[in-house]
This record gives C-alpha cells, sequence and structure tokens, in this order.
C-alpha cells in the first residue's frame, strides 16, 4: 500500500475538500486518486497537478483511505465496482450525513471507518470537522486528511454526530438568519434598507474576523461591550430572561431531531 488517497465523488463537498488539499497540500496530487462520472473543474486542476482520475480499478489496490463523497442513498452502488480492488487496510473515509460506521463498515466487508462531518469551509482551509471512530487508526488517518483545512472536533460518541452537525453544520445559518434581523432592526431605527443590510453583512465579516487564538466567547464579548455602555444596553435585552438562549436551544434541538430521524 503507498500513500494513495481516493476522492470518490467531486460535487459540492468533495469539490471544497480536494480544493482545500490542493490549497494547503494536505495530500500530495500525486497520491490522489479521484474517480468522478463527470468532468470537475477542480479535478481538472488535481490532474494538472499528477492526479489520477478514473484510472484503472487495479490501482485502487494502492489506497490507504477512501473518502466517500457520494450522496448517502448513491454509496452502495457507488462501492459495488469498486470493493473488489480495495485493500482489506484501507481506512473508509466518509462525509455522508446520518449513515451509521457499522453500516459503512458492513457495507465494505468489515473495513475500518472513520466518519467526518465537514462544511464547505475546508475549500479556504477553513473548514470545522468534527470526527468519529471506535478505531484509533481510522481516526488518525481522518486527522490527517482533514486537520490541515479544518479546525477539528473529536466526539466521545457516535451519536453526538448530530448534535455537532446541528452546531456546525447548520450554525452558519444561524448566523445569516440573526444577521438579516439585526439589519430589519437597522431599518426600524431609520437606517435605509441597502445601508442596514451593507452594515450588518459587513459586521458579520468582521466579528468573525476577529476570532482568533482561544479567547474565549465571553472575552469577546467584552471587548465590544464596556459596563454602563450601549452595547451592554443592547446585550441586556438580546437575552432578557433567556430571551436569546432559549430559541437557539430550541433551533439546535429541531436540528438534532431532524438529523436523528433522517439517519433512522
Ligand atoms: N454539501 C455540504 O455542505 C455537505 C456537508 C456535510 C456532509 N455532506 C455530505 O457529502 C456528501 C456529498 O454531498 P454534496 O452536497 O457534495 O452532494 P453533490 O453535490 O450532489 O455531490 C455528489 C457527487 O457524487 C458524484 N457521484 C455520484 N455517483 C458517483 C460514483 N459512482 N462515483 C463517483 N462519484 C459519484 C456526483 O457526480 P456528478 O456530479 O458527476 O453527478 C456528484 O458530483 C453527502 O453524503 C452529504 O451528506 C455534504
Amino acid at each position: 500500500m503507498s500513500n494513495a488517497v481516493v476522492l470518490q465523488g467531486v460535487g459540492r463537498l468533495g469539490s471544497a475538500i480536494l480544493e482545500g488539499w490542493l490549497l494547503t497540500g494536505a495530500v500530495d496530487p500525486k497520491d490522489l486518486i479521484i474517480l468522478t462520472p463527470s468532468e470537475k473543474p477542480v479535478a481538472e486542476k488535481a490532474r494538472a497537478l499528477g492526479a489520477r482520475i478514473n484510472p484503472p480499478l487495479e490501482t485502487l489496490a494502492e489506497a490507504k483511505a477512501f473518502v466517500i463523497g457520494v450522496k448517502p442513498a448513491k454509496w452502495v452502488e457507488a462501492a459495488q465496482d469498486i470493493l473488489p480492488h480495495l485493500s482489506k487496510d484501507a481506512v473508509i473515509v466518509s462525509v455522508m450525513a446520518g449513515v451509521p460506521e457499522a453500516t459503512i463498515s458492513a457495507g465494505f466487508d468489515g473495513r475500518k471507518v472513520v466518519r467526518i462531518m465537514p462544511t464547505t469551509g475546508v475549500a479556504q482551509g477553513k473548514g470545522v470537522a468534527s470526527l468519529w471512530s471506535s478505531d484509533a487508526h481510522a481516526l488518525a488517518q481522518g486527522m490527517a486528511l482533514f486537520e490541515p483545512i479544518a479546525e477539528t472536533a473529536v466526539l466521545d460518541s457516535e451519536d453526538l454526530m448530530h448534535a455537532a452537525t446541528a452546531v456546525s453544520g447548520c450554525g452558519p445559518a444561524y448566523f445569516f438568519a440573526f444577521t438579516r434581523a439585526l439589519a430589519e432592526a437597522g431599518v426600524a431605527e431609520g437606517l435605509p434598507e441597502d445601508v442596514a443590510v451593507r452594515l450588518a453583512r459587513a459586521t458579520l465579516r468582521s466579528a468573525a474576523a476577529g476570532v482568533v487564538g482561544d479567547e474565549s466567547l465571553d472575552a469577546l464579548i467584552d471587548r465590544v461591550a464596556s459596563p454602563g455602555g450601549v452595547t451592554r444596553a443592547g446585550l441586556e435585552v438580546l437575552n432578557e430572561n433567556g430571551a436569546l438562549d432559549r430559541p437557539v436551544q430550541g433551533a439546535v434541538k429541531a436540528a438534532v431531531d431532524k438529523s436523528t430521524e433522517l439517519s433512522g
């Protein structure tokens, strides 16, 4: 077995992963084997750097890792032709939402599996990825592939994948919804709509840029909100009697429930 890594599926997430690997050098393009039914710009970029696209299936025997980047409804069918050619020691890396480790392992004749839930920010090397595996070697393989392109969190149990998805996978939409509400509140206070939206969007970008290192969230808040000041007055209303905490907890709970239902 060599250092070869197979990526099966170059859709929205597969493209982002590939972009991130090329950007950071996490995987040497010469070690990349890409399986894709249709031509994809990022796969062609990888090919120009030495990656192999849809090579003869016997080549897959070299792979130390096989990354499943197809839809959950497609993986069983997509594995059929591959399976006879994969090394017994190849680690199966699944980024599929909701398909349990045991199910994937059974589908790949008992091979070790690591489950990873990344965000598409991996394309810029700034993703978030939660990892789960019951096997230490598979987990290490997943970390080697995703640590260079994402902030990683190793989960203590597979069940926590639902909560991790609800926080980091759904979270961006919640921040955007808050940003929209902030813009609407600005309009209510007299700002023209285009100005309010531009200010709110830029504030989201600017706030994110300020989240560096491991400064606590309370310290980040204190940096903006001085005691007795304007921001503090707003914050006191924002979470009066848990006014903010309650809907956020409700939203995360609803997402966990939906994720659990879809994987059942
Ligand atoms: N999108 C996200 O933000 C996100 C986040 C976390 C997890 N995920 C997971 O990532 C997986 C992919 O999601 P996606 O949003 O990237 O879906 P997508 O854009 O539909 O991509 C799926 C890709 O799979 C390819 N494909 C289908 N059959 C194949 C086969 N036999 N061999 C090789 N490739 C094949 C398709 O190729 P063609 O384009 O040629 O049809 C398509 O590009 C899903 O399991 C999803 O749960 C996605």
